[in-house]
């Protein structure tokens, strides 16, 4: 992880624009899961890894009171950008999200676009427990991730979105490592000026994948409720119901997961 979110960090909302034009949707869809799951009204939530505040706004916009933490600066000065330009009140802060330094703060943390990928199972289990301690009773973890199952050995894609008098041209490679269940997310990104300059930035990406099982075994040592739910776009644009719940123990914590198409939303609930 580093030049994607450091150098090119102003560029961040460019690469993936597409993704910024469904994220009401997205949040929409994560709305419905904090009313599934959530025993506890929603109204604090921490958006971790938040990156240049996506879904965090979203969630300001919709009236949560919001708390956006990522581990670069870079992005976060984005996000602050963003928020001061609409005005919207919300505090963004630097940090690990395997190191949450709060005790029983929130309603739900959110963690979206894949963002737990970057964490392997050793880690994976230190970012449960500093979740779990940041929840409140009865309070839900919502992520999501892309869908190993729907990975295809595919060429390289390439996008062209203009910003300003600049174009951006996004070549992206993603090669799937089976031994080691790894997927290698490489771009190539070529920032054209005007004046026929142009700056070229290579990314590469060195994610964890996880198939639904997976994470429901590594997320029900931690949480007595897992559901897996699909993912929040399917061909008629709707949402699904949950496809899957396991694990009901009368004790301490609850966790859910969502299983999808192209991606996979996974709930873990405090219920302690
Ligand atoms: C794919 S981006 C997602 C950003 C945002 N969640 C969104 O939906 O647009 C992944 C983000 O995770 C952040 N990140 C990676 N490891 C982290 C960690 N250990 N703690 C906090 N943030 C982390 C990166 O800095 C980056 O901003």
């Amino acid at each position: 992880m580093g030049e994607l979110y450091r150098s090119l960090a102003r560029y961040y909302d460019v690469i993936y624009r597409a993704r910024l034009e469904r994220i009401s949707q997205e949040i929409g869809f994560v709305e419905r899961i904090f009313r599934n799951d959530a025993r506890r009204e929603v109204r604090r939530v921490l958006d971790i890894a938040c990156g240049t505040g996506a879904p965090t706004l979203e969630l300001v916009r919709r009236g949560y009171e919001v708390v956006g933490l990522d581990i670069n600066e870079e992005m976060l000065t984005v996000a602050r950008g963003k928020a001061q330009r609409e005005e919207l009140s919300v505090e963004f802060m630097l940090g690990d999200a395997a190191a949450l330094d709060f005790q029983e703060e929130f309603d739900a943390v959110t963690m979206l676009f894949s963002s737990i990928l970057y964490f392997d199972e050793d880690r994976i289990n230190e970012l449960f427990n500093s979740v779990i301690k940041a929840l409140r009773t009865e309070g839900v973890f919502v992520a999501d991730w892309s869908n190993l199952l729907f990975y295809r050995d595919e060429g390289p894609d390439v996008r062209e979105e203009r910003e300003g008098n600049e174009i951006v041209v996004t070549t992206t490679w993603r090669e799937f490592e089976n031994a080691s269940q790894r997927l290698h997310l490489k771009h190539l990104v070529q920032i054209i000026h005007p004046d026929g300059e142009v700056k070229a930035f290579f990314t590469h990406e060195n994610l964890n994948v996880y198939t639904a099982r997976e994470m429901r075994l590594l997320a029900e040592k931690h949480f007595d409720e897992v559901r897996i739910y699909g993912d929040f776009q399917r061909a008629s644009g709707e949402c699904v119901e949950t496809l899957a719940r396991w694990n009901q123990r009368p004790s301490s914590l609850n966790a859910s997961i969502s299983l999808s198409f192209s991606s996979l939303f996974l709930t873990l609930k405090r219920t302690y």
